[in-house]
């Protein structure tokens, strides 16, 4: 089995160098400062077709709709870690977030109706983590969006690992203003994979 820690980065803003892509991509730099692969997807342009509640996935596990979900499920699945960047709107992830967290009642479909045994207690354990920025003061800001990624976090199997939530986040770039923002996101992941590769590997190296 490889030892190489494989992240998987999801940007969830449609805009781009946005203050959730620059937090995303610092968390990815940090994790492949620490030695893993990582790859990315950025949502927004993804044709993501909003799930259509056909349970068609309740028979077999699979996704009735052609789309290019269809690719983000392997993905998914491949990754050791799944980092999720979502700025809030309307007290939710966005639109194209929720296009893809909804889509994966096809894994929630496998794992807790199928029982498939990858996705069960003796299945393959994955990390996740969320990342969200916000433009207000709002106290209960990130609460909805954090039980929706929770949830999806757990159809695939990936605890939740931890989180790095601002507030008081609003124009493109305002992240840069705090000068502890980025230099958080890189350690949050190194230490995603640090923490992964002493439980999963005992510390090996690689
Ligand atoms: C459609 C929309 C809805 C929003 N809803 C909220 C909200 O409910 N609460 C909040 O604090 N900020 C809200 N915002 C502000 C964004 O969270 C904020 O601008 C954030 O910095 C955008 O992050 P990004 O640069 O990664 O896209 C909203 C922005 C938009 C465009």
């Amino acid at each position: 089995m490889s030892n190489i820690v494989k992240v998987l980065g999801l940007f969830g803003s449609p805009r781009k160098g946005g203050n959730t892509d620059l937090l995303l991509a610092e968390a990815l730099k940090g994790a492949a400062a620490a030695g893993a692969t990582v790859e990315e997807i950025h949502l927004s342009d993804c044709k993501i077709t909003p799930c259509l509640g056909c349970l068609g996935c309740f028979k077999g596990g699979a996704c009735v709709i052609a789309d290019e979900m269809q690719g983000i499920y392997p993905r998914l699945l491949n990754a050791d870690i799944v980092i999720l960047a979502s700025p809030i709107f309307f007290y939710g992830v966005t639109g194209w977030a929720k296009a893809m967290v909804d889509r994966i009642q096809a894994l929630w479909a496998r794992k807790y109706v199928l029982h498939d045994p990858e996705l069960g207690k003796e299945g393959v354990k994955r990390r996740g983590f969320f990342i969200s920025v916000g433009g207000t003061k709002g106290q209960r800001m990130f609460e909805g969006a954090v039980l929706t990624v929770k949830y999806f976090f757990d159809a695939f199997n990936a605890d939740y690992a931890g989180e790095l939530l601002f507030r008081q986040v609003d124009a493109s770039g305002d992240i840069l203003k705090n000068p502890e923002a980025l230099p958080q996101a890189f350690a949050a992941g190194g230490k995603l994979v640090s923490d992964l590769r002493n439980t999963k590997f005992g510390g090996s190296h690689g």
